[in-house]
């Protein structure tokens, strides 16, 4: 998969995407990212970006220009399955989103920032606006960042068997039941017995039992809803 992301902030982006599993990712070849300096966009002076709303109001919006040429310049390099908008007025992320992005092949997004994008940008060229939740970040980068981290993790062969994503929450309508390590006790507190029986099908069972509890208790929605 490759993503490109427009931003003016890249350095941002740089560190949650060069660590642990976003680079093994890329170093396997499996996901490329690059990221793209808005300014460079910018036919003005000072690389401008950014100008005042019409019909006043504070806060600065991202013009057309620099946005239409960064876009433009990489749709003329390969077809977007998707141009995604980060903002918090865009539909919340879920597993159900991470998953169907995964299986796309190209993606490109684009961070907002101030008071946002000038809206024919996002009536013209966004195919996709997409929120991580209901609170307002200063830019839409950390937002980006988590994305291509719930996508990026999903790739076939990113994560190993044993941190494979089939058994994340979510991803059967659940929260992940409790887990334990060494040591087995420590100042009295006990590791479930069941855990330490080797009885792999009762183990199952048990953790299918926790896992369905801590959904009642703390997701009940979950359960309600089909959809999630
Ligand atoms: N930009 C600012 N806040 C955001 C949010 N909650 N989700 C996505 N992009 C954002």
């Amino acid at each position: 998969m490759r993503i490109d992301i427009i931003t003016v902030l890249p350095e941002l982006l740089e560190s949650p995407l060069q660590h642990s599993i976003m680079q093994r990712a890329q170093d396997k070849g499996l996901l490329e990212v690059e990221v793209h300096q808005l300014r460079d966009y910018s036919p003005f002076k000072h690389k401008q970006v950014d100008d005042y709303q019409f019909g006043g109001g504070a806060g600065m919006v991202m013009m057309l220009e620099p946005v239409v040429r960064c876009i433009e310049h990489l749709q003329q390099q390969r077809a977007y399955d998707e141009i995604i908008y980060m903002t918090p007025d865009g539909d919340t992320l879920n597993q159900s989103i991470a998953n169907q992005l995964s299986l796309q092949g190209n993606l490109m997004i684009l961070c907002g920032h101030y008071k946002g994008v000038d809206e024919r940008i996002r009536e013209h060229f966004i195919t996709k606006e997409i929120s991580i939740g209901d609170y307002v970040l200063s830019g839409g980068e950390l937002a980006a960042a988590v994305l291509v981290d719930a996508i990026g993790r999903l790739l076939p062969g990113v994560l190993n068997d044993e941190t494979s994503a089939l058994f994340d929450s979510f991803q059967d309508k659940l929260l992940s039941p409790p887990v334990y390590t060494r040591p087995a006790e420590y100042r009295g507190w006990q590791v479930p017995d069941i855990l330490l029986s080797g009885q792999h099908a009762k183990i199952e069972d048990w953790r299918y039992e926790q896992a369905l509890e801590r959904t009642r208790k703390r997701r009940p929605d979950l359960l309600d809803n089909e959809d999630v």
